[in-house]
C-alpha cells in the first residue's frame, strides 16, 4: 500500500511505514473543506464527537479524550540524539538506535483496522523561504481536523515538494489497534502511559509519535516540528526557532513596531498576543500566539513568521474580559477539546466570565451540577482543555500575518510569573545581556505539578525548557553566536516582563491583560530612543513615572513594581549560579559566566 506522488522519497517512505503498522487503507490528504467535514463524519459517526449547536457555535464540536491523555507529557518526549552530551543535561534521552528498536516493535501492526492519513503541511506560508514542509502520518481522524487548522496542509504543499524537495517526516499513530468488526465505540484511542513516546531524532529530523492522540503530541507540527526539531536546523543554518508569540503594536501617530515574546507555558502568551490596548488610540494586532520563526533579512534585521496557521488555546480562564478577541475566534469553525457541555449544546469551563447556565456534561463526560462556593468541587472542564481555531478568524490578526517575509523584529520580551523580587519591566543593556535575562527565565510553580513543590521557581530559559532539541548551553551559545551576523543597531532590544507581582498580603500589584499595553509603550518607545530610564546593576529601568499608572495602581504599589530588591536579585542569582548554570558545566558561554559575575558585583556596590 502506498500512494503515487512525484516525490520518490516520500512515496517509498509511505510504503515502508504502511508495511510496519499494516493499516486497512493509506489516504493522501488535499486540505479540502469536503476532506475535512468527511473527517468530522467519521469522528461523529464514531460518537468521538459532539456537534455543537449550529445557531450559537456553526460549525463547531467537541472532543473528550481518555484522561491519560490530556496533555503533553514531558517524561514521555525525547531528544534521541546519537549522543547524550548532544541532548544535553534538559532532555531525556535514549540511543536513537535502541529507540527506533521500541517503537518499530510498537508501530508493528499498529494500525490494523484504521485508515493510515498522509498529510502534507507546511509549516509557514507555502513558499515562504524561512518555510518548511513536514509530512505527518497519522490514524487519527481527530489529528487531520487539528493539522487542517493548524497548518496549511494539501495539494499544494506537495507541489512546492516537486520530485526531490526536503520534507521533514513525521510518523503518529494512537497505539490502539483495531480487530475485525471493533470500533472504538466512543473510546478516545490511546496507549497506557508507560507506552507512549514522543520521539525526536535531530540527526535525521525525524519525528515518531506513539500512544497519545492529544495536542502537541500528536499534532507534530507544533511542538515537535516548530520547535525541537526546528531549534536543530536552525542551529545549523544559522536562524532561531522560539517559543514565542509575535505582535504588532501601532502608536498614535500610526508607528508600527513587531515584538516577540517568550513565556513559559500557562502565562498568558496567546492573552499577550491578542491584548487590547487601554492606552487610548494605541492599537496591538497579532501574528502570532505560540511559536516564532526568525531569519536575518537583507537589511540585517531579524524577520519572523508566524509557522502556524491557527490557536490552540487554553480554554479555562478564557473570557471576554481576560481575551475578548480569542472568544470571538472560536465562534464558529473551531474544536473544543475536554470543555463541558451545556444543555443546549454550547461550551463552558471554569474562568468563562459566568456561572454554568443550568447542567453540565463535564470533559469526561458525567451530569455535572454546579456548587457554588463548593471549593472542592472537581472543575467541568479539565484545567488544559482547548480550543483550536483559524487565526483568520481573530478578529485582530494583522494584514501581514501570513506575509511570506516575516515581520522585522524591534523587541523581544522574556517572561515568567514571578510574585517576588523581577520588577515590571526592565531592559538589558546590550544583546549578550539579554541573552544572559533569557537564559535565567523561571516562573513559579502555581499547584504541586510536575513533581515540584507549589511556590518554587522552575528555570525555563527562553521558554524553550521543554522545546529545545538539543544541548541548552550549546543553544544559549548559538544565541550570542546569532548576533554576530549583524551589528548592535539592527538587533532586537531585549526586555524582562513580568505581570505577576504581589505584595505581602498576596494581593496582585499590576492589573495585567489590557493594562499590559502601558508597559508595551515604554518598550516601543525605548526602541524608538526616548522612554524615561536610568541604568541600574540589572538592567535599564524606567523611571517611575516613565510608565503610566492605570487607576487601580497606586503611586505607592508603582514605586514597589519598579523596585531594585537588591537582596532578592543576589538570592536569584546565587539560585542561578548553584542550579542553573551548573547543570550546562564547560558548554555555559564564557560570556553568560561572566555576566553572572559582574551583574552580582554590580548589585554589591
Ligand atoms: C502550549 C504549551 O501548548 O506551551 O503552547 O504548552
Ligand atoms: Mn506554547
Amino acid at each position: 500500500m502506498s500512494i503515487q506522488t512525484r516525490n520518490k522519497k516520500l512515496n517509498d517512505w509511505v510504503k515502508e511505514v504502511a508495511d510496519l503498522c499494516t493499516p486497512d487503507n493509506v489516504v493522501l490528504c488535499d486540505g479540502s473543506q469536503a476532506e475535512y467535514d468527511r473527517m468530522i463524519k467519521i469522528a461523529v459517526d464514531g460518537s468521538l464527537a459532539t456537534p455543537l449547536n449550529p445557531t450559537k457555535r456553526p460549525g463547531c464540536y467537541l472532543f473528550r479524550s481518555d484522561p491519560s491523555d490530556v496533555a503533553r507529557v514531558e517524561n514521555r518526549t525525547y531528544i534521541a540524539s546519537k549522543t547524550k552530551e548532544a541532548a544535553g543535561p534538559t532532555n531525556n534521552w535514549i540511543d536513537p538506535d535502541e529507540l527506533k528498536g521500541i517503537m518499530k516493535g510498537l508501530y508493528k501492526g499498529c494500525m490494523k483496522g484504521r485508515i493510515m492519513y498522509i498529510i502534507p503541511f507546511s509549516m509557514g506560508p507555502i513558499g515562504s523561504n524561512i518555510a518548511k514542509i513536514g509530512v505527518e502520518i497519522t490514524d487519527s481522524p481527530y489529528v487531520v481536523i487539528n493539522m487542517h487548522i493548524m497548518t496549511r496542509v494539501g495539494k499544494k504543499v506537495i507541489d512546492v515538494l516537486g520530485e526531490d524537495g526536503e520534507f521533514i517526516p513525521c510518523i503518529h499513530s494512537v497505539g490502539k489497534p483495531l480487530a475485525k468488526g471493533e470500533s472504538d465505540n466512543g473510546m478516545w484511542p490511546c496507549a497506557p502511559i508507560d507506552k507512549k513516546y514522543i520521539s525526536h531524532f535531530p540527526e535525521t529530523r525525524e519525528i515518531w509519535s506513539y500512544g497519545s492522540g492529544y495536542g502537541g503530541n500528536a499534532l507534530l507540527g507544533k511542538k515537535c516540528l516548530a520547535l525541537r526539531i526546528a531549534s536543530v536546523v536552525a542551529r545549523d543554518e544559522g536562524w532561531l526557532a522560539e517559543h514565542m508569540l509575535i505582535l504588532k503594536i501601532t502608536n498614535t501617530k500610526g508607528v508600527v513596531k513587531y515584538v516577540a515574546a517568550a513565556f513559559p507555558s500557562a502565562c498568558g502568551k496567546t492573552n499577550l498576543a491578542m491584548l487590547i490596548p487601554t492606552v487610548p488610540g494605541w492599537k496591538v494586532e497579532t501574528i502570532g500566539d505560540d511559536i516564532a520563526w526568525m531569519k536575518y533579512g537583507d537589511d540585517g534585521r531579524l524577520y519572523a513568521i508566524n509557522p502556524e496557521s491557527g490557536f490552540f488555546g487554553v480554554a479555562p480562564g478564557t473570557s471576554d474580559d481576560s481575551n475578548l478577541s480569542a472568544m470571538k475566534s472560536i465562534e464558529s469553525n473551531s474544536i473544543f477539546t475536554n470543555v463541558a457541555l451545556t444543555e443546549d449544546k454550547d461550551v463552558w469551563w471554569e474562568g468563562i466570565g459566568y456561572d454554568p447556565p443550568g447542567e453540565l456534561v463535564d470533559w469526561t463526560g458525567k451530569d455535572w451540577v454546579y456548587d457554588k462556593g463548593n471549593k472542592e468541587q472537581k472543575p467541568a472542564s479539565h484545567p488544559n482543555a482547548r480550543f483550536t481555531a483559524p487565526a483568520s478568524q481573530c478578529p485582530v490578526i494583522a494584514p501581514e500575518w501570513e506575509d511570506p517575509r516575516g515581520v522585522p523584529i524591534s523587541a523581544i520580551l522574556f517572561g515568567g510569573r514571578r510574585p517576588h523580587t523581577i520588577p515590571l519591566v526592565h531592559q538589558a543593556k546590550n544583546w549578550n545581556h539579554g541573552v544572559f535575562i533569557g537564559s535565567i527565565v523561571g516562573s513559579e510553580i502555581t499547584a504541586a505539578a510536575l513533581d515540584l513543590k507549589a511556590g518554587t521557581v522552575r528555570r525555563d530559559p527562553f521558554a524553550m525548557l521543554p522545546f529545545c532539541g538539543y544541548h541548552m548551553g550549546d543553544y544559549f551559545r548559538h544565541w550570542i553566536n546569532i548576533a554576530k551576523k549583524t551589528t548592535e543597531d539592527k538587533l532586537p532590544k531585549i526586555f524582562f516582563v513580568n505581570w505577576f507581582r504581589k505584595a505581602e498580603d498576596g494581593k496582585w500589584l499590576w492589573p495585567g491583560y489590557g493594562e499590559n499595553s502601558r508597559v508595551l509603550k515604554w518598550v516601543f518607545e525605548r526602541c524608538e530612543g526616548t522612554g524615561k530610564a536610568i541604568e541600574t546593576a540589572i538592567g535599564w529601568m524606567p523611571t517611575v513615572d516613565a510608565i503610566d499608572r492605570p487607576a487601580s495602581v497606586t503611586k505607592e504599589d508603582m514605586k514597589e513594581l519598579l523596585l531594585l530588591d537588591k537582596e532578592g536579585w543576589m538570592t536569584e542569582l546565587a539560585d542561578v549560579r548553584e542550579n542553573h548554570y551548573s547543570k550546562f558545566g564547560d558548554k555555559l558561554p564564557k560570556e553568560l559566566a561572566d555576566l553572572l559575575t559582574s551583574v552580582e558585583n554590580d548589585l554589591k556596590k
